[in-house]
């Protein structure tokens, strides 16, 4: 169908009561089993790969790939830069075809992180795509380094953010954490409902990996309408890999088959659940 702004995909999704899923890819296996994902489900997606993972997959390299995917499949697909870091990077993400950005100033005092927002809304505006900020702190990066204390949203910086800088969602700290969690993770809903009720924008529940689908479906019930996960894939995809490599004969497509087929598997588990189906 097409390469669309992320936008789109989201206020369609929130106005029907579902949640999109937001995959984090590194190589075209990923790539491919995501798609053929979403195309057996006939439902949207995001593709996505965070700054911090470049050093593996060079943004040159990988965005014309995710590009072309989006483009060739037979649903609506969002390419997004996760986690940008700076506007040089999210300038050459934008150049390259992305649909989306999010620009991650959520160290920053509010203040600070409104007034970089505002200058990454001003450049992705140019380009007709769609950005993501977040309030409030994870903790640990996607690549698991980091500082592991969260600072939980703050409702209200929510709201100045968005009224200042209309993005177009906005990533919040209930609870969640990127990579697996050590405890079972504990969600703090009134955050997630009081900034649901401060603002109109749909709302993004990273460190998807490993929250149970009960909270999946409750979170996508108030307010949260994209979803990140990264961990269990590349998991899924490295555990497909050293099944496969058990057996007594091995060539290397069949390996690159299996890890299509583990990205494949874990992703549509969870597009099912996103689904509210
Ligand atoms: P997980 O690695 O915990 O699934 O988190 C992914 C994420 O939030 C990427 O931004």
């Amino acid at each position: 169908m097409s390469l669309v702004p992320m936008k789109d995909l989201l206020l369609k999704a929130e106005k029907e009561g579902y949640g999109v899923g937001a995959f984090s890819v590194a190589d075209m296996e990923m790539i491919l089993g995501a798609v053929k994902a979403a195309e057996e489900l006939q439902l949207p997606m995001i593709l996505q790969i965070a700054q911090v993972r470049l050093p593996y997959s060079p943004l040159d390299k990988i965005a014309p790939m995710m590009a072309a995917a989006a483009r060739n499949a037979s649903v609506p697909v969002a390419v997004h830069f996760d986690h940008g870091l700076d506007i040089e990077m999210i300038q050459k993400a934008l150049d390259l075809g992305f649909t989306s950005v999010m620009i991650d100033a959520s160290k920053l005092p509010i203040d600070e992180n409104i007034r970089i927002t505002k200058e990454v809304r001003k450049i992705v505006d140019r380009y007709g795509a769609s950005v993501e900020a977040e309030v409030g702190q994870l903790g640990v990066s996607e690549d698991g380094s980091g500082d592991a204390s969260k600072i939980h949203s703050d409702p209200k910086e929510v709201k100045l953010l968005y009224e200042e800088t209309g993005v177009d969602a906005i990533a919040l700290s209930i609870g969640n954490q990127h990579g697996f969690y050590k405890a079972a993770p504990v969600l703090n809903f009134d955050i997630l409902d009081e900034a649901n009720d401060l603002v109109p924008v749909p709302l993004v529940l990273h460190g998807g990996s490993g929250i149970s689908d009960p909270d999946f479906r409750k979170c996508i019930s108030r307010g949260i309408t994209k979803i990140n996960v990264a961990t269990a894939t590349f998991c899924a995809v490295k555990d497909a890999a050293a099944e496969y490599l058990k057996n007594e004969k091995t060539d290397y497509f069949s390996m690159s088959d299996a890890m299509m087929h583990g990205a494949y598997e874990n992703i549509k588990r969870h597009m099912q659940v996103f689904s509210m189906k």
